[in-house]
């Protein structure tokens, strides 16, 4: 007999923390434990359809099982998976991202994004010879220790514990103001690095001050100091080349991952050749110690690569991005319609191929990282349940993204769906 969502989540909690593999996709009381997905389609274990709106937490613009990355890692599968060796398909992939992204002179890939933002730090340290590193309020980098203090707005402190206070010290949480970061900065000379997450917190949902990426570039210009954009979202999704192309703002680093593996596992980092160098086992006598180690059982393996340049192949041009950041927006604009129907003071926003959601009134400008996230907990799992309980999955809490799958006809239906979910958050007085 085929086993129900409530039958994998009883074997789930048997052997894994929560029942999950990732803290967010905990849910009370289970989690949908999912089989099949399809374009921007999946289905759980009861049988029951979704739109997704997560697409594999904004990792799959080309949609679910699009049927080139298909063929292209079933044809790798059977040829060579993986053998811990140089192949050509890591030179293809690394010289797609050094014509996209404007940084990229040299490459490195990496596990994941975190094993990318890992990486970057070490060099920025390396390349300054300053161990502390200034993050922004609120934007995420990953679950490592290093970058975690900040990630959650608000709080100077690690969000876990288990964090050293040593290494959390060496972290110095700023606002996203390049005047105080420049105050910042001239105070503390041990700061060498500076990360920046470039669509602004948490995929946009707290975008960047008007001018901020190219100000704050100015400014580590002109003070030496390393510039990373962590573009794991954006990179291949606000554009071809991630923001720093469309924007024409370049980092000294940037780290990518989800989009720029073809939705596959792995990351990379990508930057200047003389800071990327540290990484050549080239630069000593013996060609076995770099001045910066880094290894990684599984970076660039053939099953991903191949992959990759596929999606680097159908992404290059930039139409699914146009395709994406259309459906978004009239994502956006029939929530912002639901909103006024009803006469509910909210707003939907966002950049590129996003959409989140605002329910404390109908502008966020001006506002801090906190202050827009503090949707009451009770309407946040009360839409989030409503719209589950509807077939409509969401990235997180209150955002969306969407991809090349997305038709109108699915924006529409997700849009009515949304509707009625908010006409019953309204009948039972959860939203006023
Ligand atoms: C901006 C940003 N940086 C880094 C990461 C970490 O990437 P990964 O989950 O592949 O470790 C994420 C993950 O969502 C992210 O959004």
């Amino acid at each position: 007999m085929s086993q129900t969502n409530a039958d994998w989540a009883a074997r789930a909690r048997a052997v894994m923390p929560g029942g999950v593999s990732h803290e967010l996709r905990y849910r009370a009381p289970y989690p949908a434990y999912f089989t099949r997905a399809q374009g921007a389609e999946k289905w759980d274990a009861d049988g029951k359809r979704y739109i997704d709106f997560k697409l594999g937490a904004a990792s799959q613009l080309l949609g679910h099982a699009h049927p080139e990355i298909v063929e292209a890692v079933a044809r790798q599968m059977g040829q060579m998976p993986y053998t811990g060796d140089c192949h050509p398909l890591e030179v293809e992939w690394a010289e797609w991202l050094c014509r996209l992204f404007p940084s990229a002179e040299r490459v490195r890939f990496t596990g994941s994004g975190t094993e990318a933002t890992m990486l970057a730090l070490r060099l920025g340290r390396a390349h300054s010879g300053r161990d502390k590193v200034l993050r922004i309020d609120g934007h995420f980098h990953g679950w490592h220790d290093m970058l975690l203090k900040g990630a959650k707005p608000g709080a100077n402190t690690a969000p876990s514990l288990g964090v050293p206070q040593v290494v959390s010290d060496l972290t110095v949480v700023a606002p996203p103001s390049v005047e105080a970061i420049a105050q910042i900065l001239a105070d503390d000379p041990q700061i060498g690095t500076v990360f920046v997450e470039a669509s602004g917190a948490n995929y946009g949902s707290v975008p960047l001050p008007e001018g901020f990426l190219e100000a704050i570039r100015a400014l580590t210009a002109d003070t030496g100091h390393v510039l990373i954009f962590d573009e794991v979202i954006t990179g291949l999704r606000w554009s071809p080349g991630g923001r720093q192309a469309r924007d024409n703002v370049v980092p000294d680093l940037t780290t990518l991952a989800k989009v720029v593996t073809g939705g596959l596992p792995g990351g990379a980092v990508v930057g200047r050749s003389d800071i990327m160098e540290l990484l050549s086992p080239a630069q000593t006598r013996d060609g076995l110690s770099p001045p910066v180690s880094h290894k990684g059982t599984f970076n660039a393996a053939p099953m991903v690569a191949a992959g990759a340049v596929k999606a680097m192949e159908i992404l290059s041009t930039g139409g699914v991005q146009a395709h994406a950041d259309a459906m978004a927006a009239r994502l956006r604009d029939g929530f912002n319609a639901t909103f006024k129907r009803h006469g509910v003071t909210a707003l939907a926003y966002g950049d590129s191929s996003t959409c989140h959601l605002f329910f404390g009134g109908t502008s966020i400008d001006g506002l801090d990282a906190a202050a827009i996230r503090r949707t009451p907990p009770a309407l946040v799992n009360a839409l989030r349940d409503g719209l589950l309980e509807r077939g409509v999955d969401f990235m997180s809490f209150t955002s969306c993204v969407t991809g090349l799958p997305h038709t109108p006809a699915l924006i529409d239906e997700a849009v009515d769906l949304f509707d009625d979910a908010i006409s019953a958050l309204i009948r039972d007085g959860v939203l006023t």
